[in-house]
């Protein structure tokens, strides 16, 4: 709990945020009874209705396997899994890529969101990460559908009706959706530990991710890496040289519903802020990486969305946040709570030295 006159207490005073734990009839929230059958459906349904869009329905889609012939230096398998989606009469497979140390069985994973479908690939370091005992399965975003404003193509054109409701699917809710899907089939593989899949994803994947862990309580933790605005990122209060909510809208108006678009320039009216998307994660763990030079993602708005969701750990008598009361620096790694921040040295990337702060940040919450 914050002591009122603490550094960051006053950092987030200075914010005036939406209270989490305030019910619509005014009354406080105070149990985790309340939080789970009134707060966490209604933060669900106004992060959605005004930021990302509504939830395709639900499909169940064909699934394919085949074995490739890369097997990294015999540690690992590697499959690829492709998913069939029918809806009316059209179809879309979306191929994906599983990789597990031979012989696995209920080991951790990670649901990664990629900008590439290569493996390994730039932001994804497989071997690395098989040698530290994790599963991987990724997916490359534009194979579930386009990173652009045309919703007629891959899963967007399977749900979507022509006409674009305020409330209408944006396209990371359309990639969060696949997470879930591929949550949904590591199910049913004996070599991934059910309870210790995460979703883990860097800047627009980021935010990707951070969505779908809050909505998608099977995942057990949630990396989010150099999300920024519309991820971790608080918007009230932003700080010199972070993206604008105005920015992102004009830029990449397809990534939200429309409803967002009309909170440009009265930012402070939004129903939400960023720390109720991380607050959905609780009481399972989230980890921020930010990165000293990527002042776009607005690296102290990221870690105080962080500190400002850490009530709802508390309320279920978890620790949220462990971190000294003042704002990161770089060289900071705070992974001891269940809310993690880290502040890495360097650009915007999803870097090898992040995937070590989050594979050793799992693997100590796994300990617990
Ligand atoms: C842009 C955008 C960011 C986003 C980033 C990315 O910089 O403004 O919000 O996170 O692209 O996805 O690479």
């Amino acid at each position: 709990m914050l002591d009122k006159n603490a550094v960051l207490a006053k950092e987030l005073e200075k914010r005036k945020l939406p209270d989490l734990l305030t019910a619509q009839n005014g009354e406080k929230v105070t149990t985790v009874e309340r939080w789970e059958s009134e707060m966490r459906p209604y933060w669900k349904n106004i992060i959605l209705e005004h930021c990302y869009g509504k939830t395709p329905v639900y499909v169940q889609p064909k699934i394919q396997t085949k074995i490739n012939e890369i097997d990294f230096a015999g540690k690992a398998v590697w499959e690829t899994v492709s998913f069939t989606f029918a809806v009316n009469g059209k179809e879309h497979t979306v191929p994906t890529q599983l990789i597990y140390p031979v012989g696995a069985k209920n080991v951790p994973f990670f649901v990664y969101l990629n900008f590439r479908p290569d493996i390994p690939d730039r932001y994804l370091p497989v071997e690395e990460i098989i040698d530290n005992g994790f599963g991987i399965f990724s997916v490359c975003y534009n194979d579930v559908t386009t990173d652009n404003g045309d919703f007629t193509n891959g899963l967007a054109g399977l749900f979507e009706d022509e006409t674009r409701a305020p409330n209408a699917t944006g396209k990371i809710r359309y990639w969060s959706y696949m997470a879930s899907r591929m949550m949904d089939y590591l199910q049913t593989r004996e070599e991934a530990d059910k309870s210790a899949i995460g979703v883990a994803g860097h800047s627009r994947l980021g935010k990707t991710a951070l969505l779908t862990g809050a909505l998608d309580e099977r995942f057990a933790f949630v990396c989010t890496n150099d999300s920024g605005c519309s991820g971790a990122a608080l918007t009230r209060g932003r700080c010199e040289g972070g993206e604008p909510v105005e920015v992102i809208c004009r830029v990449f108006p397809y990534w939200f519903c429309p409803t967002y678009h009309t909170y440009v320039g009265r930012e402070d009216e939004m129903p939400f802020d960023h720390h109720a998307l991380v607050a959905l994660v609780a009481p399972r763990a989230v980890y921020i990486g930010g990165a000293i030079e990527d002042v776009w993602a607005d690296n102290d708005n990221q870690f105080l969305a962080g500190v400002a969701a850490s009530e709802i750990w508390e309320m279920y008598g978890k620790v949220g946040m462990v971190s000294p009361d003042r704002l990161p620096v770089e060289g900071d790694t705070w992974t001891d709570g269940n809310v993690g921040f880290h502040l890495r040295k360097g650009k915007h990337y999803h870097s090898r030295t992040d995937w070590l702060i989050y594979m050793d940040a799992v693997k100590k919450l796994l300990k617990k």
